[in-house]
């Protein structure tokens, strides 16, 4: 990732383009969810004399780009503009045609991006703008948009199968169940609020048959008010023996849904990458959580952490193997908040050696 803000031999930029760039993060960020296997991405034409002209973000997979959509809000005011994106522009035919030759049909005089595009098949669309006469600034705001909407994304490209968040609540000292195998509520009603959200910005939730056959989860996406949220995420259950039941409400009509019986994570990314999933909640349980992470398959953890204590009872984690404090999981801290009356931690799984 080039920051164009430490590397000033790449061209300056313009308050008004700053502030576009910010902007585009903003309107990114209500792409995703919906783009898969797509990139979620924020796009902000600047008229000539510096106004805001259009705006837009990804349209669901197979429908318009970001820069199309605010190329087509700008319309005749985007002609010798500056074109303001989260991602550099596509140079490829897929479902819709590549973003540089819209750009420069529009007229655009200037293209300001933050983040260059990884995958072999859509890369180059800076260097044909150059080749066109566009003049293109690259990686402008690149950390600060690999961080926001694009996270997920590039950490599924780059790893070649969906990025994995492994989400747990539990109590201080890591429960996820009471021995007498109760567990709800351990958070409070604004971490569960916030769990909810989330959902609906993620391609795909799994758990394990464990979790399905203990509490008959619906693993759908809910408002506060309890209604069905528009975007539902792909619900997978694992269940390599086919011990769920048909009736299962995970598996029910609300929501799209697959049961999986592949034996290990790696398989069962493969299969949801191949369905075009770029993004998944890891909802538990402890064994199905603790495969994944042996098998190299978690890549951040976002843990509710209450402020109570069991002493006993079912812990969050099983079967990683670490015997010796010398072998534990290593995590870097992303941030902690609190919400409501529990901790939200999000920490980095340190990608293993040779990865
Ligand atoms: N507080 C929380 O955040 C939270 C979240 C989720 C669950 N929970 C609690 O966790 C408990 C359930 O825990 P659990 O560990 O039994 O559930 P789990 O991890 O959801 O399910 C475990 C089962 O998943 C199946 N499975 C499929 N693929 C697997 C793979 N690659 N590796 C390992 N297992 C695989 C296995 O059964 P088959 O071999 O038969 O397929 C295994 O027995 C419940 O009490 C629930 O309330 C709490």
């Amino acid at each position: 990732v080039a920051d164009a803000e430490l590397n000033p031999s790449n061209g300056s930029v313009a308050p008004s383009e700053r502030a576009a760039m910010a902007r585009a993060r903003e309107l990114a960020v209500t792409a995703l969810g919906v783009t898969s296997p797509n990139p979620p991405v924020g796009a902000v034409i600047l008229a000539a004399d510096g106004s805001i002209a259009g705006e837009g973000a990804t349209r669901p997979a197979g429908q318009e780009h970001a820069e199309v959509v605010a190329l087509t809000a700008a319309g005749p005011r985007a002609r010798g503009g500056t074109a303001i994106v989260t991602l550099e522009p596509c140079n490829h035919h897929g479902r819709t045609g590549p973003c540089v030759d819209a750009l420069l049909a529009a007229g655009i005089a200037r293209v300001v991006y933050a983040t260059h595009d990884p995958t072999a098949v859509a890369a180059g669309g800076a260097d044909r703008l150059r080749g066109a006469g566009v003049d293109v600034v690259g990686g402008f705001g690149a950390l600060d948009a690999a961080a926001g909407a694009l996270h997920w994304w590039l950490g599924a490209v780059g790893r070649g199968r969906p990025y994995v968040v492994w989400k747990t609540a539990t109590t201080l000292d890591g429960r996820i169940a009471a021995a007498d195998g109760t567990s709800r509520w351990i958070t409070s009603a604004a971490a569960r609020a916030d769990a909810q959200r989330l959902r609906a910005t993620i391609d795909a939730i799994v758990v394990g048959s464990g979790t399905v056959l203990a509490d008959d989860p619906a693993l759908t996406a809910r408002r506060s008010d309890g209604t069905l949220g528009e975007r539902q995420p792909l619900r997978v259950v694992l269940d390599r023996s086919g011990r769920v039941p048909g009736t299962a409400r995970a598996l029910d009509a609300t929501a799209p849904s697959v049961r999986l019986t592949d034996r290990g994570p790696a398989e069962a990314l493969r299969r949801l990458w191949e369905r075009g999933i770029r993004s998944v909640l890891l909802e538990g349980g402890g064994t199905v959580a603790g495969a994944f992470l042996a098998a190299g398959c978690v890549d951040e953890v976002l843990a509710y952490l209450a402020p109570k204590l069991l002493g006993a009872g079912t812990p969050a984690l099983a079967g990683i193997g670490v015997q010796t404090i010398a072998d534990a999981i290593a995590l870097d801290l992303i941030d902690v908040d609190r919400v409501g009356a529990d901790v939200r931690l999000r920490a980095a799984v340190r990608p293993a050696a040779g990865t």
